[in-house]
């Protein structure tokens, strides 16, 4: 816990990890500019909006950029928008923008902070993040050009399950969904100082 506040990372990756390069493969989160699993995962969906509800969600510019302007700012939950641009607005006075993830974590009014993404502030966030909430989806995606900053290795290494669920398209919690995914908690290993 840092800033008194509990911050976790939700994302969602197909499980297979795509070869970069030689000896490394990464969790592909998304592809020119959006997830390649647009509208097949309702679950996922709707666990992010619970999940989320009434917190803070820190994103990128980018993946504010990526979220059609009618479902923006998403409702019901404090948007906080990071930047380096110090010009930039999203036109709306109740999103916040942050220009640090510091800055984002003193705006934060609640408890919990949801780290939505995308890889780059993934990547800022996960030095200091407690939880990881993952949308792990049993497909492949070919051409993905954005990745989770752990590696498979790391996340299987430095974290553990506190909760798995398996979802079967179709089936019971997943009646509108086409492929088949699992809700992974994963808590660290050793917990953070401070
Ligand atoms: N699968 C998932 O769960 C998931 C979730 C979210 C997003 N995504 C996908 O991820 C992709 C976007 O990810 P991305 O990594 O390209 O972009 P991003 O992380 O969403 O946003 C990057 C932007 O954040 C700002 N930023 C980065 N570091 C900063 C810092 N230290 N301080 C202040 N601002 C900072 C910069 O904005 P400025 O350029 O304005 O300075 C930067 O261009 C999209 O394809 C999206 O669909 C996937």
């Amino acid at each position: 816990m840092l800033y008194g506040k509990t911050i976790s990372i939700i994302f969602a990756s197909s499980v297979f990890a795509s070869p970069i390069c030689e000896n490394r493969s990464l969790l592909v989160i998304g592809k020119d500019g959006d997830i390649p699993w647009r509208g097949k995962i309702p679950s996922d969906m709707e666990r992010f909006v619970g999940l989320t509800e009434y917190d803070s969600v820190v994103m990128g510019r980018k993946t504010w950029d990526s979220i059609p302007p009618k479902f923006r700012p998403l409702a019901n939950r404090q948007n906080i928008v990071l930047t380096n641009n110090p010009r930039f607005t999203t036109g709306n006075s109740w999103v916040v923008v942050a220009h640090s993830l510091e800055e984002a974590m003193r705006s934060s009014m609640s408890e919990t902070v949801w780290i939505m993404g995308g890889a780059q502030i993934y990547a800022l966030a996960l030095p200091m993040t407690d939880e990881i909430h993952w949308t792990m989806i049993y497909e492949k995606f070919k051409g993905g050009d954005t990745f989770f900053p752990g590696s498979p290795n790391y996340i299987m290494g430095d974290w553990k399950s506190s909760y798995f669920q398996f979802f079967k398209a179709g089936e019971i919690g997943a009646e509108r969904d086409q492929v088949n995914s699992a809700y992974n908690v994963l808590r660290r290993r050793t917990a953070l100082c401070g």
